[in-house]
């Protein structure tokens, strides 16, 4: 087991009704509230009203940011952190999934920096203080409720990355839900993909972690053994209760601890489709996943082969794949390029952007030719 430090100072408030909280906790950190949101489900579920209703019971003065969309772009990071800067703000209320509250974290460390919050995920520059974020998580799937990291995408160079910084893990974060019934199949489907891709990009990292491989056993475990019957009845709270909590999970640091980083190849793969064909994030890893397992599967067999024995009862890796492949179908997350329209003409773009953004694991890397081998593993 590689040495570790376990950090995580959000505060997670879990369950029903647990909303009722969010007033008193915002109104903790001050009086002028930047209120993030998306495109318009949280008007659609009524989520909207609550948020408000608690914000205005404390008396504060609420600045809307809405419209963010999915697959975040630095545009809007950027003119939000231009609204928050112009009125001094104290806290940012983020209402929605992960494209919302990603884009309120930038939007934290963006606010009191005089350059585009981009410069931080390139790395030109590093934050030195941060607005606080109170999340409020209406899709379970990417974790971001409980993690230090930020993705956005900038369309100019064609580039979607990852950041985290310790001064961006939300403050506090609601996790009701109820609040995630009204999301569709599809998305619902992405985000138990996204789940399963998390505890996995952890799984194949650097270094030997025993009691973090259960862990990913486990998260792994509630994915399949209640994803597809979620899928049949998406109004079931409780079932959508354990997808929230498992997805939580997968990225707040438990899977990680006792390996020096996770891998994220795929990761890396499925945000270059995003980027250019604005594929959901969930279903580009569904398409990625079982190739990278294919790809891998004579350098790392014996990896490979003990996740898929402890998950599925695979024999192989070529049967994990094939197995990974097929929950995948059975939820409706494509598995295949064509299944998103990118068809054969697409091809050499994607290879020429996956070779201009260095597009690697940290732990397996990958080279010019896997990008060729890939993009067929895609499409076959
Ligand atoms: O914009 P609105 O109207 O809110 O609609 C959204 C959006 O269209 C809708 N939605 C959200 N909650 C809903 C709902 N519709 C009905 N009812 C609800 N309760 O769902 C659509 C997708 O939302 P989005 O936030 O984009 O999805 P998700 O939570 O999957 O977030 C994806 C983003 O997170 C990043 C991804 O790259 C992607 O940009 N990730 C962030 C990570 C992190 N910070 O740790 C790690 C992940 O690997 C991932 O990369
Ligand atoms: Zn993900």
């Amino acid at each position: 087991m590689e040495n570790f430090i376990a950090y995580n100072p959000t505060i997670l408030h879990f369950g029903r009704d647990v909303l009722k909280d969010l007033g008193s906790v915002v109104a903790s950190y001050g009086k002028r509230v930047l209120f993030v949101y998306g495109k318009g489900s949280i008007k659609e579920t009524g989520l909207y009203e609550t948020v408000i209703s608690q914000l205005e019971k404390e008396k504060l003065r609420i600045y809307e940011y809405s419209g963010i969309r999915p697959n975040p772009v630095i545009e809007d990071v950027d003119s939000a952190s231009a609204l928050g800067k112009l009125k001094d703000i104290d806290c940012i209320v983020a209402v929605g999934g992960g494209s919302v509250i990603d884009s309120a974290k930038a939007i934290s460390i963006g606010t009191p920096a005089f350059h585009s919050a981009w410069d931080f995920f390139t790395g030109k520059a590093k934050p030195k203080e941060a607005i606080p974020v109170i999340a409020v998580l209406t899709l379970a799937a990417t974790g971001t409720e409980m993690n230090k990291f930020a993705v956005i995408q900038n369309n100019r160079s064609k580039n979607k990355i990852g950041y985290g910084h310790d001064l961006m893990y939300p403050k506090h974060s609601f996790l009701d839900p109820q609040y995630t019934v009204s999301v569709p199949q599809n998305y619902t489907s992405f985000g138990i993909t996204d789940l399963i891709a998390h505890a996995l990009e952890n799984y194949f990292g650097k270094g030997e972690a025993s009691l973090p491989d259960r862990f990913v056993y486990s998260i792994v475990h509630e994915a399949i053994n209640y994803g597809p019957e979620l899928l049949t009845d998406l109004s079931n709270v409780e079932l959508r209760g354990k997808i929230m909590y498992a997805a939580t999970m997968a990225l707040n640091g438990l899977t990680m601890h006792g390996r020096t980083y996770g891998d994220w190849g795929v990761h890396g793969i499925g945000h270059v489709l995003s980027v250019l064909y604005d594929v959901p994030h969930g279903a580009s890893l569904s398409i990625a996943y079982p190739a990278w397992i294919r790809l891998m599967s004579d350098r790392i067999p014996e990896r490979i082969t003990e996740l898929g024995k402890e998950i599925f009862g695979a024999d192989s890796p070529e049967d994990t794949a094939k197995k990974l492949e097929a929950f995948f179908s059975k939820t409706e997350s494509p598995v295949r390029l064509s299944q998103v329209g990118i068809d054969n003409s697409k091809h050499q773009l994607i290879r020429d952007t996956l070779s201009k953004n260095k597009v690697s694991g940290m732990n397996h890397q990958l080279s010019e030719a896997d990008y060729d081998k890939l993009l067929e593993l895609m499409s076959v």
